[in-house]
């Protein structure tokens, strides 16, 4: 099943996208090497499908990123909702800083606008909520660009329910984009990231705020298209994975044969079918599936039309429940959690 229809629409908080969105990391880092010529033509190709929604960040690829998706929308600014992030980059050592401090909040801003070569950034996320910086300051220096008009809607990635009742005590939140997907089902759950009693799933919605789950093809583990872990080259992060590692991913392969034949039922691939489940928790989510290749995005944009019955979903739940998958989602604890608790 390839995408034929229009996409349509769906509306984060007052931003209305498409129906899914395209991540754009993978062209910079991360999953091996790209190709930058099948990389701007898979934005274009994204563009014409109607997938119109890009998501990028400051660190991917240290501004690689911002640069190459700026390249790729010139000419076509009017047809994209542009996302991007700002708190996170790398140190000398290859850790990974954040800092949501507002005098970095203003200089990250113009650089990335300045790199994407755009007037106006659609929706401006922090990457990571800083744990040294009240949020309501972080907030507030980023709603001060929203009033400058560089910045139109505001997002938090990775944050704690208790991190997003505080953020829109100071300006509306648009979108949360957190991990989600099949086998990462954090924000559904007490205490994952919630506070107290709260689901962070829960708090988002009390708040109007939309969801924008990143990997939700589990980083690619979910398209059934990754057999042996051995493929991975060193320019692969998955390598240190605990999710691709040994008894882990031997382990993790089951969910992949369950969701596969539930695909094969509904005439859908593995990876649509993860997409479709994504997308029928709520007319607010809004998945951005990462690729650099042409063939994937047309693949991933066809799970727009794939209907799951309340039967298809109670399956689905009955096999991925939050503990079906073994390992960690990052390679050690408090990597770049932010305050989104690992379970
Ligand atoms: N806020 C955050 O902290 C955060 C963290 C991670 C990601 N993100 C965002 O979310 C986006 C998506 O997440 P992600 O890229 O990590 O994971 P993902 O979308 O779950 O998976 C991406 C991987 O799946 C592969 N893939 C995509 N479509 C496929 C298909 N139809 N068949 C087989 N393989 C397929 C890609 O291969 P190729 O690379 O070869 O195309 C890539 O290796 C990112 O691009 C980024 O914009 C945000």
């Amino acid at each position: 099943m390839t995408s034929t229809t229009p996409l349509g629409t769906r509306t984060l908080g007052g931003l209305t996208v498409s129906t899914l969105g395209l991540g754009c990391m993978g062209m910079s880092q991360s999953y091996g090497t790209a190709s930058r010529g099948e990389s701007i033509a898979t934005i274009h190709r994204a563009l014409d499908l109607g997938v119109t929604f890009l998501d990028t960040s400051d660190v991917y690829g240290d501004g690689h990123n911002e640069q190459l998706v700026g390249e790729a929308i010139a000419g076509r600014r009017d047809e994209v909702q542009l996302a991007t992030k700002f708190s996170l980059s790398r140190t000398a050592d290859g850790g990974m800083r954040i800092d949501g401090r507002p005098e970095n909040v203003r200089v990250c801003a113009e650089a990335s606008l300045r790199r994407l070569g755009v007037d106006v950034i659609d929706l401006y996320y922090q990457h990571r909520v800083d744990p040294r910086v009240p949020i309501e300051d972080t907030v507030g220096a980023m709603a001060e660009l929203v009033e400058q008009g560089k910045v139109r809607h505001l997002g938090l990635s990775e944050a704690s329910a208790a991190s997003l009742r505080r953020a829109v005590a100071v300006h509306p939140i648009a979108a949360l984009q957190s991990e989600w997907s099949l086998w990462t089902r954090d924000l559904e759950v007490a205490g994952g990231g919630g506070a107290g009693g709260d689901t962070v799933l829960g708090v988002a919605r009390e708040h109007g705020i939309g969801i924008v789950p990143f990997s939700p093809l589990g980083r690619g583990f979910l398209t059934g298209a990754i057999t042996t872990p051995d493929d991975f080259g060193d320019d692969d992060f998955r390598k240190d994975h605990p999710r691709f590692q040994g008894e882990a991913f031997q382990a993790n392969l089951r969910l992949v044969d369950a969701v596969r034949e539930l695909a094969a039922e509904k005439g859908a691939t593995p990876g649509q079918l993860a997409l479709a489940w994504v997308m029928a928790q709520g007319a607010d989510v809004v998945p951005i599936p990462g690729t650099k290749r042409r063939s994937y995005l047309e693949e991933n944009a066809g799970a727009a039309a794939i209907e799951l019955t309340a039967d298809d979903l109670a399956r689905l739940d009955a096999i991925t429940g939050p503990d079906a998958v073994l390992g960690t989602r990052y390679p050690d604890a408090g990597y770049t959690y932010g305050d989104s608790p690992e379970r």
